[in-house]
This record gives structure tokens, C-alpha cells and sequence, in this order.
């Protein structure tokens, strides 16, 4: 099919996710449609080829059509594609939980920590996943009591009605509050919008200057405490929360916030969606916070980006905590837990990222990133630069001095990354936050050719 026969198709049958109906069939804007990919290369049905400047929303880490995945996917597909997992077992799953706890937890036969690995599909159902263990096995060890979930302002955790719940993004969620479970929310740890934060903007990462007394892990210990033991789990997005803004924690939130939720007898789970598989520099950013929460929510990146896969890790004890009487069975599941092509690719790539050479690969990406992101300081609308390993967000603002926003009609942030098409780069931002977010082999001229791009990008929409 040619381009203009297949945007003519879609734009007849198809409905995308977070897309505007207007915007999508408004005929003065040309979708593009992706025939192919190499490596951080996306390539157009009309043969034009595209940076992909956020990995595929934050899935792909070694690029597109890698030979060691693809052969892997391949492998797999010879013996056989799916097959049931209730009741059944299969050894791309049990490779793959031997890896990825591993993975985890290095020195596992050594310390207590996540022991079991319960696969599903994406990233809302393994959140689905883990805070219904969390309330069942509770409930099955005498402590009903326990069912308020707490997480900070502008929590996003998926699009499935548990997770939604545990969320705190109005925009996505207004129309569903009436069904929501309520949750609770403590203020988030976005040193650039903190009203704690007595520093004047300053050309740097708002964390790197913040002047306060570190109120946002205070005031989360507060209402830990006093949730108490109603307190079901203290659900995080360690370091960085994607879908919020790429707000970027100051370090140490996670660890202190954490153990004020062991004190008082709750779980810790985290969503490391976006934040496993080395995006933030570390495995995963519980490490880098040194803390490992009870329940783990993994998915996007933990095939490299190929194939839809999650997995929720759990402690042996919530894992004892439904056994006996066949009553306790956690029943939940879906038609492809365990998919093996996903459990394949998977594999694959989690080899990939520890064999000496990505890791290199990986180090060069951060290093490069942090020198290029301070040339986004030369744009008189760019507020606040943070980075956190391989993951780089611009804050679009109307005026730096008192970091006043842009009115969110005028869609700035969906703007320049649309003009950085024009300009050889896809990515996507989250409100007026560009995000810069390369697979790990890009190479260092195709990352100044996406720094490049979004630069060129502002200048058009926001002047020099
Ligand atoms: C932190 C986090 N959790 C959960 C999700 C939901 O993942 P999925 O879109 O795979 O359901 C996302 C998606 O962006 C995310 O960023």
C-alpha cells in the first residue's frame, strides 16, 4: 500500500490511544506511517527516515530490528508461538524469571527480597497485577483493614480501572472518578514547581540548586504515618515520573518514603514501566535508591521494546500468603501470560544489557546527553533541563524568571515536536516537557542530530 492508501484506511477504521480525533483527521496534518526500523532509525511508508527520539514511548532500548532479538523471536516461533500458562509451564518463562530475578536482585540467595514473577501483558496490568496481590494478601493474612493505597500528585500507573485509581492525573482520569476506588495523594517531588524550593531559577537542573529542608519526603512520611495501618502500599515511580512531566525526584525520596511505609507495616510498589532496564543509568532506579520495594512492576523496555510482555515480582512472603486452602488462589491471569515469543525477546534483550559492549554503549548515550542538554539554556522558554541517566526533559515555560507555564490551549510542547518531524526526529511530549529519551545504540551524530532537531524545532515555534 502507498502512504496516502494506508493514513485513507486508518483515518476510516482505526481510533489511536492519547490522539485527538480532530487533530488526527484534520486534512491539513499528514500522519506518518512507519514501514520499518534500524537501529534508532524509524523509516516511512514514503521512504523517509525519522529519529526515534523517545524509543517507541519508552520501550526500546537497543534499536530496532536487532539481529539478536529478531533471531530470538524467530527461534521461538520454529518450536512453537503460544500456549496456555494456567496449568502449564514453558521454558522461555522459567529462563526468563531465573534471569530477570537475577537481574533484580544479583545476590538473591543471600538476602530476602523479590522472589516470584508473575508475567501479564503491559504495564497497567502488571500494576493491576500487584495491588491486587498487595490487597489479597492481606486480607489473607488478617489485616482487611489495609486497603488505602497512597502515591504522589500526578501518579500515572496506567489505563485499567485499578490502576487508574492509583493514579492522579485529572486530565486522563476525570470522566472515570464516579468508579475509581479512592486513593490518596501526597504532593510531588517536582523540585522545579515546589513551593518548598526558596531557590531563584537558575540555569541548571532544579534539584541541583533546590534550597528547602526536603518537605516533600517529610510531608509523605506524615501522611504514611498517620494512614497507619490502613496503609495497603506506598506506591512509587522511583526517580522519575514519566507521564507527570518527567518529574525527576531528588535522591533519596524513594528510600526515605519507603521505610516510612515498612514502619508501618504496608507494602512498597513500585512502577518501573518507564524507569527499568538501565534508562535511568542503574538496572533499575530501586537500585540506584538502594531500597527494593515488596511488589515491582516491569514492562515497556523488558522485551527491548519488541513484543507486549510484563512481569510483577513479589516477595516470598506475599507469595506463601496464598497458598493452602485452594480459596486463597490468586485468581486473575490473561489469555497470554507468558507469551514465549515475548519471554524470547525478552531474554534476548536482557543479555543484551549486560554484555560489556551495550554497557559501554549505554554510559556513551548518558555522557553525550549531558553534555548536549546544556545547550537548551540558549532558548529564552526553556525553564528547567533534568536528566536522569538516559532519560532528558526541556521544560517549555511562557517566562523562565517566575516559571510561569504556557496555557495548555496552546499545545507548545505538541507543537515543536510535531515541526521536529519536519526536521528529522519523532518524539513526544508529555504537556509543554519535550523529552529526549534514544535507544541505547544511538550513535553520538545521531544524537546532536535529534539535539539539533528540537532546538530548530523551538526557534520555529518560540523564536530564537
Ligand atoms: C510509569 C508507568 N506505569 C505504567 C504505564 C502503563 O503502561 P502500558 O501503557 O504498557 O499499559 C506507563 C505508561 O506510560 C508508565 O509510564
Amino acid at each position: 500500500m502507498t502512504s496516502e492508501e494506508i493514513i485513507h484506511l486508518d483515518r476510516r477504521n482505526l481510533w489511536h490511544p492519547f490522539t485527538p480525533n480532530s487533530l488526527w483527521l484534520d486534512p491539513s496534518f499528514t500522519p506518518i506511517s512507519i514501514a520499518s526500523g534500524e537501529g534508532p532509525w524509524l523509516i516511512s511508508t514514503d521512504g523517509k527516515r525519522y529519529l526515534d527520539g523517545n524509543s517507541s514511548i519508552w520501550t526500546n532500548l537497543h534499536g530496532h530490528r536487532h539481529p539478536k532479538i529478531n533471531q530470538a523471536i524467530r527461534h521461538q516461533l520454529d518450536q512453537i508461538a503460544h500456549s496456555s500458562f494456567l496449568g502449564l509451564t514453558h521454558e522461555p518463562a522459567v529462563r526468563l524469571a531465573e534471569e530477570l530475578l537475577r537481574y533484580v536482585q544479583p545476590a538473591r540467595e543471600e538476602t530476602p527480597g523479590l522472589r516470584r514473577v508473575f508475567f501479564s501483558d503491559d504495564g497497567s496490568t502488571a500494576m493491576e497485577a500487584g495491588l491486587k496481590m498487595i490487597l489479597q494478601s492481606f486480607a489473607q493474612s488478617g489485616q482487611n483493614q489495609r486497603t488505602q493505597f497512597l502515591s504522589p500528585d500526578g501518579a500515572y500507573h496506567g489505563d485499567t480501572v485499578g490502576a487508574m485509581s492509583l493514579g492522579h492525573r485529572d486530565s486522563f482520569h476525570r470522566h472515570f472518578r464516579p468508579v475509581l476506588f479512592p486513593t490518596k495523594k501526597v504532593m510531588a517531588p517536582s523540585c522545579y514547581r515546589c513551593p518548598y524550593n526558596r531557590a531563584k531559577p537558575e540555569n541548571a537542573d532544579a534539584r541541583s540548586y533546590r534550597k528547602c529542608n526536603f518537605e516533600c519526603a517529610t510531608l509523605a512520611e506524615e501522611s504514611i504515618h498517620q494512614a497507619g495501618d490502613r496503609l495497603a502500599a506506598w506506591v512509587l515511580e522511583p526517580r522519575v515520573q514519566g507521564a507527570a512531566g518527567m518529574v525527576m525526584h531528588p535522591h533519596g525520596y524513594a528510600a526515605r518514603t519507603s521505610a516510612a511505609a515498612r514502619k508501618v507495616g504496608a507494602r512498597v510498589l513500585f512502577d518501573e514501566v518507564l524507569t527499568g532496564f538501565g534508562r535511568i543509568g542503574s538496572p533499575l532506579a530501586c537500585h540506584a535508591e538502594n531500597t527494593l520495594p515488596d511488589v515491582l512492576a516491569l514492562a515497556k523496555g523488558l522485551t527491548g521494546g519488541y513484543l507486549p510482555l510484563a512481569a510483577t515480582l513479589a516477595t516470598e512472603e506475599i507469595f506463601q500468603s496464598f497458598g493452602g486452602d485452594p480459596s486463597r488462589t490468586f485468581f486473575h491471569g490473561h489469555s497470554y501470560t507468558a507469551n514465549p515469543l515475548g519471554c524470547a525477546a525478552a531474554s534476548a534483550s536482557l543479555d543484551l544489557l549486560q554484555s560489556p559492549s551495550e554497557i559501554i554503549q549505554q554510559k556513551r548515550l548518558i555522557q553525550n546527553l549531558t553534555t548536549l542538554a546544556t545547550s537548551f539554556w540558549t532558548h529564552r522558554h526553556v525553564g528547567d533541563v533534568r536528566q536522569e541517566g538516559a532519560i532528558l526533559a526541556i521544560e517549555l515555560v511562557a517566562d523562565r524568571t517566575s516559571r510561569s507555564p504556557f496555557s495548555s490551549e496552546k499545545r507548545v510542547g505538541a507543537r515543536v515536536c510535531q515541526t521536529a518531524r519536519e526536521f528529522g526526529l519523532i518524539t513526544r511530549p508529555v504537556g509543554d516537557v519535550l523529552v529526549l529519551l534514544p535507544p541505547y545504540c544511538t550513535h553520538p551524530d545521531e544524537l546532536e542530530k535529534m539535539v539539533s532537531a528540537l532546538h530548530q524545532a523551538i526557534a520555529r515555534e518560540l523564536g530564537p
